[in-house]
């Protein structure tokens, strides 16, 4: 959470880091600032609000070197204040993370100071001062050693013209240009502008200056850091004449589940070999990568009959988790920077566990942890509202669970690629205006299926209340009976999703309990005579008939494609819903 980026040797330097602090927007959006160093001084301009917000005030940031900003705020409300970059005397600061000691280092180190800032990042930049005695590097070096908590810093000091980057548990990484060098929090920024870039470990401080860069461990000692071809594109960061990434982002649904069948064949011998003799799975994520992992479960258990425990990472990691040598832990992460996730994953290996990551994210921290990862193929996904990667995650999984079954994967990989193409076609032709009305006009939202419909039941729902901000709920239909039943009414939509059609006369009991309570109602189904026989009384939407296994990626674009309408009738920005960022880096 929060975008960070710092530029060294760029005449004009300040706009060069608004125009990639755009796109970092997705990492949190609730204020900006920027702060440029010329002729041994500082300017700054930060305020609330988004990276646009700082505008044409920054033509008035001079100098070839500068830092900026794009915050979530943990410590201290959106203002002007805390926004980041924050400066005290030599030095100016951002920062990405949390300082969990703050409190006590102000209490310790400027008892009875006044701060400008609500921020825990302040202390960072105070500490840096009081150690300051001309030597910046051992400034940096006394104050990170004092940090508990998760940060990735990007610092100037007006005694040189450069930039010094220090990182624990949050993702910072380095950019090589020519008499120019850059970081950032993420490869995007840096799309089309690097085409190297170094990921930086925990512990790292790294030095840049316009033409060289120098990465240090925590004790200053020189360490040298492979370089990788930036992985992030320019042309994946374009809209290609879509209003909002998330509606792009659906529309790459199909390739998602395409390119994850193409990546998983050249893995998939090596995942056999390490989940070989695994006798219990545990599959953990956040979020829609939990969601997905409730998918997961059923492919598992079906097709290899091995016993899968889904735990949201949030949970498990602070359990006393049983793991043997035959137990496999499946970490699912878009961003593989989750901070539960990574958690997890490292308590597991902690405790001689393995661990498979599922990750849309090849160079993240997730894998540097795990030991074997099955790669999501979705690209870049920008907006906050998880989506492509959802249906590359349930893609991954299901040949996962065909390899550990010891099943067929290149017949999986035909299914997904047919239903890839039914994917396609329901993203052109599906009519989502009439409900996406419906449940604008709602006061909930209730989204209820069976057995696999269940699991993407939980994914319409988190999909809605995440970018329309209707409260809503997915349940098992079973469970309607045994407490929701209670909320609806008249205001309320029940969006019932049916394919299975051996348990589809028992949704369908569920959705004549609703009509019987006023409550308004859509099907989302593949079964002919279900559709049939509700059309009379509830709102249909039909999806094609597939492999029983994989219709959630069908119905999952439904579902998402119903959220973006209904945020769009509700004038919400889809793609930066209030109070959210994309990767969850804090806990
Ligand atoms: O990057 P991750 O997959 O680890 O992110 C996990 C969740 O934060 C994420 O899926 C979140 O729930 C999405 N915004 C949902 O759309």
């Amino acid at each position: 959470m929060c975008g960070i980026v710092g530029i060294t040797g760029v005449e004009g330097a300040a706009g060069a880091v608004y125009k990639r602090l755009k796109l970092l927007e997705y990492r949190g959006y609730d204020s900006a600032g920027i702060a440029s160093l010329s002729d041994g001084g500082f300017s700054l301009c930060k305020r609330r609000g988004r990276v646009y917000s700082l505008g044409g005030d920054i033509k008035h940031l001079h100098g070839k070197t500068a830092i900026g900003h794009t915050r979530w705020a943990t410590h201290g409300k959106p203002s002007d204040e805390n926004a980041h970059p924050h400066i005290f005397g030599k030095f100016a600061v951002v920062h990405n993370g949390i300082i969990e000691n703050y409190a006590h280092l102000k209490d310790k180190y400027f008892s009875g100071v006044e701060f400008n800032s609500e921020t825990d990042s302040e202390v960072a930049v105070r500490l840096l001062q009081h150690f300051y005695d001309g030597d910046i590097l051992s400034a940096v070096k006394k104050t990170v050693k004092l940090l508990v908590g998760s940060f990735a810093l990007v610092i100037m000091c007006s005694d040189f013209d450069g930039i010094i980057v220090a990182k624990n548990k949050n993702p910072a990484i380095i950019g090589y240009g020519v008499g120019a060098n850059y970081c950032a929090s993420d490869a995007p920024a840096l799309a089309g502008l690097c085409s190297e870039i170094t990921v930086l470990s925990d512990g790292d401080i790294a030095v840049l200056t316009s033409d060289e860069v120098t990465i240090y461990d925590g004790d200053l000692k020189r360490v040298v850091r492979e370089k990788i071809k930036n992985p992030a594109l320019a042309s994946e960061l374009d809209l290609n004449g879509c209003p909002h990434y998330m509606l792009k982002e659906i529309r790459e649904v199909p390739q998602s589940v395409t390119k994850t069948c193409d990546a998983y064949v050249c893995t998939s011998d090596k995942l056999r070999k390490y989940l070989k003799g695994i006798e219990r799975i545990i599959i953990t994520g956040c979020g829609t990568a939990y969601n997905s992992g409730l998918i997961g479960k059923r492919y598992f258990e079906s097709f290899a009959g091995i016993p899968v425990e889904v735990e949201t990472a949030g949970e498990f990691r602070y359990k006393q988790p049983i793991i043997t040598d035959k137990t496999a832990v499946i970490a699912i992460s878009q961003s593989g920077e989750t901070a539960d996730t990574v958690e997890a994953a490292k308590l597991v290996k902690n405790l001689g566990g393995k661990v498979i990551a599922v990750t849309n994210s090849p160079y993240s921290e997730l894998t540097r942890i795990a030991d074997a990862v099955v790669p999501v193929e979705a690209g870049q996904e920008i907006c906050v509202a998880a989506t492509k990667s959802y249906t590359g995650q349930i893609a991954a999984l299901y040949l996962l669970a065909l390899t550990v079954a010891g099943k067929d994967v290149a017949d999986g990989a035909k299914k997904l690629y047919s239903v890839s193409e039914l994917t396609k076609n329901l993203i052109e032709h599906t009519d989502i205006g009439s409900l996406a009305d419906m449940c604008a006009r709602s006061d909930g939202v209730y989204f209820l299926g069976r057995d696999l419909d269940y699991a993407v039941a939980t994914e319409g729902s988190l999909k809605l209340k995440e970018i329309s901000y209707i409260p809503s709920e997915g349940y098992p239909a079973g469970e309607l009976k045994h407490g929701t039943l209670a909320l609806i009414d008249i205001r309320t939509t029940s969006v019932v999703i049916i394919t299975d059609k051996s348990l589809a006369p028992k949704s369908e009991n569920a959705v004549e309990q609703i009509l019987s309570r006023r409550g308004k109602v859509a099907v989302i189904t593949n079964l002919k005579d279900v559709a049939e026989e509700l059309k009379e009384k509830a709102l249909i939407l039909e999806i094609p008939e597939c492999d029983k296994y994989l219709s959630p990626i069908l119905s999952a674009v439904i579902v998402q494609l119903l959220a973006y309408k209904t945020s769009l009738l509700l004038c919400r920005d889809p793609d930066k819903p209030r109070n959210l960022a994309k990767s969850v880096t804090v806990e």
